[in-house]
């Protein structure tokens, strides 16, 4: 169960942090004092490497998730290390407490299946789960993650295991799903907001920013600029592209 109320501003605290070091060198991080959080969504977008993910990771840890993903119970550890960043990120947050949350990283989305399974596996002779209780994938539907593909396994999340006033923090959950799913995952989200909950999605997805009460943040080498819809370079580039694919790719064939 969580304890904190909603997300309202992260700050940035630079206090003994080597502004020449990752993470610390980030331009969000020597640039900005900052961010404010929507109560509803607030969009990472922008290009390869400019900080989403590890600005992501650091709300999610000080939040009280596993920096690898899961949810607020999730506890383990495959990876070398995460950035020290979360140590420099002070949050003022709300009174309306959340009862659930989840941290999804679609690159290590296979560890959490995995580690569900652990979690889950019979470890008495007669069968049952040594702590007793439900199984935990039974909150994601009752089948393993691992026999469903990429998209129906994060589909499943969104549907089955995310409940409602939760805060959400979620890396590229377009990763594995179709465009109309990322429609569709709009709907989801536009129902989960409406029972209360908070998202923060790193995201390279033009479908999936679209949600129109929102606050979107574009990460550039010059730091971070608040975005309507439309002045995102995701928005432009696809619009581009989509204006003339043959131009656009001999265009860029040409060099
Ligand atoms: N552990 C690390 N040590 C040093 N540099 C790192 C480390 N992790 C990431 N970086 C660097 O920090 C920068 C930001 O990485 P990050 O993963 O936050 O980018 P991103 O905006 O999420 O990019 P993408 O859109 O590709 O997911 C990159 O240049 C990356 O190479
Ligand atoms: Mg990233």
């Amino acid at each position: 169960m969580i304890s904190k109320g909603e997300l309202i501003e992260i700050y940035f605290k630079k206090e003994e942090a080597n502004l020449n070091s990752y993470p610390f060198n980030l331009p969000f991080f020597t640039q900005r004092d900052g961010l404010k959080m929507h109560p509803k969504v607030t969009y990472f977008v922008g290009e390869n490497g400019t900080g989403k993910s590890t600005l992501l990771e650091a709300i999610a840890v000080t939040s009280g998730f596993n920096p690898e993903g899961g949810s607020f119970n999730f506890n383990f550890n495959t990876r070398a290390s995460h950035s020290m960043l979360y140590k420099h990120l002070v949050t003022s947050r709300g009174v309306h407490r959340r009862t659930d949350g989840y941290f999804l990283r679609s690159e290590s989305f296979f560890n959490v299946a995995t580690e569900i399974e652990n979690l889950d596996r019979p470890f008495d002779d007669d069968g049952f789960p040594l702590g007793g209780g439900p199984k935990v994938i039974n909150a994601y539907g009752g089948k393993s993650l691992h026999e469903q593909s990429h998209g129906e396994s994060f589909w499943a999340l969104f549907i089955k295991r995310f409940r409602g006033r939760g805060f959400y923090v979620l890396d590229e959950p377009e990763a594995a799903l179709s465009p109309a799913k990322q429609m569709a995952m709009l709907l989801r989200m536009n129902e989960l907001i409406n029972e209360g909950s908070q998202f923060v999605i790193a995201t390279h997805s033009p479908i999936l920013i679209a949600y129109p009460d929102s606050l979107i943040y574009e990460f550039t080498a010059d730091g971070v600029q608040v975005r309507t819809y439309e002045q995102t370079g995701l928005f432009q580039t696809y619009a581009e592209f989509f204006m003339d694919p043959a131009y656009m790719v001999s265009r860029l064939l040409r060099g």
